[in-house]
């Protein structure tokens, strides 16, 4: 069964949406999501701009503060000071990755973690792997929902997640083993330096597969009847499409999609659900749900 992301992510857009309804009708404030953008890298115009439409979408004040390549970390980090200590922003988010000559680490540690909306501050990681109430990083987010959404079985199931990056694979292995619904998993973390990984994935009833390697996961690697995650996003040059390029998974769909029993596609799987997640965490800013407002 194809899982559709696109269709789950526009529901919890327009749950998201009937909140805000509900907030403002209460004479609340709309929730108001600030993102920075640094240069002009494609993928990250198209996530800021698709962000600000689903923000649009949702019914939330949007705020885009744009900076070239050649800003430096100083003015990096007093925008975010003053985001940090700015009342009407909830929440905020600084698209990565950013140039070379500004470390990303200083950066995600200035943000104040109560409006971390995109969860990578090391206090809301740390709170997501003890299992306190924490925003919860977009990617591993909408994997979970679509989990949830489908029905789909985790309790003592075998998961084998493929890559071991800070904002999919740790992630989305930590929330697989949490006690909860879903997870309660056995979770198996592949990577480059994993041998007989085939033979691993032959094991599992869950693959979320998190390299960036097109066509990564082969019919072989699967066993029948397995849930399959394609968090791939590679862009691979494409003449005959408008942008010049297409989307690529890291799992060989053709091949696979018939022996297993449920399966994201690429593109329409996981990625539209990135950006609802981040809607839902900026909704949980604004209520003040798992940090409560101090005024
Ligand atoms: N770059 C790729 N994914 C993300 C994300 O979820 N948030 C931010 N800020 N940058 C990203």
């Amino acid at each position: 069964m194809l899982i559709d992301g696109k269709k789950i992510s526009a529901d919890l857009k327009a749950e998201i949406a009937e909140t805000v309804k509900e907030m403002t009708a209460l004479g609340k404030k709309r929730p108001h999501l600030a993102a920075i953008l640094v240069g002009h890298d494609g993928g990250s115009e198209t996530y800021v701009a698709n962000k600000v439409k689903a923000c649009e979408a949702c019914g939330f004040e949007s705020t885009l503060i744009r900076f070239e390549d050649n800003v430096t970390e100083e003015e990096l980090l007093a925008t975010i000071d003053k985001l940090n200590n700015d009342k009407d922003v909830d929440g905020f988010i600084v698209q990565l990755p950013l140039p070379r000559h500004i470390s990303e680490q200083r950066v995600i540690e200035a943000i104040d973690y109560r409006k971390d909306v995109d969860g990578f501050h090391p206090i809301n990681v740390g709170r997501m792997s003890i299992g306190l109430p924490c925003y919860v990083s977009a990617t591993p987010f909408g994997i979970m929902e679509l989990l949830r959404r489908y029905n789909i079985d985790t309790k003592g199931k075998r998961c084998v997640v493929l890559g071991r990056s800070n904002i999919v694979g740790k992630p989305v292995a930590t929330l697989m083993m949490q006690k909860a619904a879903p997870g309660n998993a056995t979770v198996t973390v592949c990577h480059s330096a994993t041998p007989d990984i085939k033979e691993i994935c032959r094991e599992a009833d869950i693959i979320i597969a998190a390299l960036g390697q097109p066509g990564f996961v082969t019919a072989d690697m699967v066993k029948p009847g397995a849930a399959i995650i394609d968090v791939g996003t590679t862009r691979v040059p494409d003449a005959s499409r408008k942008s010049g390029f297409r989307l690529c998974g890291d799992v060989d769909f053709e091949n696979v999609e018939p022996l297993c029993s449920f399966i994201t596609p690429v593109p329409g799987g996981v990625g539209p659900m990135t950006i609802a997640s981040l809607m839902h965490n900026t909704l949980l800013a604004a209520s003040g749900e798992i940090y409560p407002k101090n005024d």
